[in-house]
C-alpha cells in the first residue's frame, strides 16, 4: 500500500513478531478538511476500511461517501470549532480513535511581505485548530488508552523554502506540537503521528497569485492525494505496539 510512495518513515521499534495491520472495522475517526483534496480522500481511504469518520469543513461535503458524516465549522473560528468538537463528540458518544488534522491554508509571501492576517491565519488555522482539538480528544483518548492523532505537516515543516514566512511558521510548529506530544504520551496506549507531503495535486495552489504559481511545482510533479492517504491509512493500521513517528512523501 503506502510502502511504494512513503520515500522515508522512522518507526519505534518494538517487540512486535509479526507486522500486521488493525483493522478499523468499528473505530471512529475525525478529520479536518475533508471536504477537498487530501482531507476528502483520507476520509474515503479510512471510511473504505469500514471506519465511521467524521469530516469537519465550513462548506462540508455536499456528496459524503457512505459511512461518512460532514459537520460543517470554521476552524478559523474558536468558538465554531468549540461547537464541532461538541457535535461530534455527540454523535460518535465519545472521543475519535483518529483524529486527522488536516484543514491547513497556503499563503506565500516573504518575510517584509507577510502582514500580521496572514501570519494570524496560518497560525490559527494550522497549529491552533489543531492543538485545540487535541486539547478537547486527548483525555478521552488516555482514558481509554487507545487513540490516534494524525497531523498533516508539509516539507515545509522542515525545509525552510523563501516565501515561506507565514506557512512555515505554522508547520514548523505542527512539527513541534507534534514531537512534545510523542514525548507525553508514550505508553499511554494513545499514538501520534506526522505525515509530511511535498507538492499534493490539489486545490490548495488555485488561491496562489498566478505569477508566483508559475514559479512552484507543476500539476505533474505533484503527489495525488491518494498517496498521502494511503499513508495515513498505513500509520493508524500498525499493530498497537508500533508508533509510526514520521512519514516523509515526495514525488519519485
Ligand atoms: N497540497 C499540497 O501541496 C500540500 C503539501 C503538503 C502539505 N499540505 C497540507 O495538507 C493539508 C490539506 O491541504 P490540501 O492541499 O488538501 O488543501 P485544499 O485542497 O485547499 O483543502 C483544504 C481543506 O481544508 C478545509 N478548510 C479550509 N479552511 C477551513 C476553515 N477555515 N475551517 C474548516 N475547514 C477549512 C477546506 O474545506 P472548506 O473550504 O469547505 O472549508 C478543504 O476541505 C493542509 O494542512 C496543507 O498544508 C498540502
Amino acid at each position: 500500500m503506502a510502502g511504494r510512495a512513503v520515500a522515508a518513515a522512522r518507526t519505534r521499534s518494538a517487540a512486535v513478531a509479526a507486522p500486521l495491520a488493525t483493522p478499523l472495522a468499528g473505530a471512529t475517526a475525525v478529520v479536518t478538511g475533508g471536504s477537498r483534496g487530501i482531507g476528502r480522500a483520507t476520509v474515503r481511504a479510512l471510511a473504505a476500511t469500514g471506519a465511521r469518520v467524521v469530516s469537519v469543513s465550513r462548506s462540508a461535503d455536499r456528496e459524503p461517501a457512505a459511512g461518512v458524516l460532514a459537520v460543517a465549522a470554521d476552524l478559523l473560528d474558536p468558538a465554531s470549532a468549540a461547537r464541532a468538537v461538541g457535535e461530534i463528540e455527540r454523535v460518535l458518544g465519545g472521543p475519535p480513535d483518529v483524529l486527522v488534522n488536516n484543514a491547513g491554508c497556503f499563503d506565500l509571501a516573504p518575510v517584509e511581505d507577510t502582514s500580521s492576517a496572514m501570519l494570524a491565519s496560518a497560525l490559527t488555522l494550522n497549529l491552533a485548530a489543531p492543538f485545540a482539538l487535541i486539547r478537547a480528544f486527548l483525555p478521552g483518548m488516555r482514558a481509554r488508552r487507545r487513540g490516534h492523532i494524525v497531523s498533516i505537516g508539509s516539507i515545509a515543516d522542515h525545509i525552510a523554502f523563501p516565501g515561506n514566512a507565514a506557512y512555515a511558521a505554522s508547520k514548523f510548529g505542527m512539527r513541534g506540537l507534534h514531537e512534545v506530544l510523542r514525548a507525553e504520551i508514550g505508553g499511554s496506549g494513545v499514538r501520534a503521528s506526522l505525515i509530511s507531503p511535498a507538492a499534493v495535486g490539489t486545490t490548495i495552489w488555485d488561491t496562489l497569485d498566478p505569477a508566483t504559481r508559475a514559479r512552484l511545482p507543476d500539476a505533474a510533479a505533484m503527489l495525488d492525494p491518494s498517496a498521502v492517504a494511503d499513508a495515513v491509512l498505513f500509520a493508524v493500521t500498525r499493530p498497537e505496539a508500533v508508533s509510526v513517528d514520521e512519514i516523509r512523501l515526495s514525488r519519485s
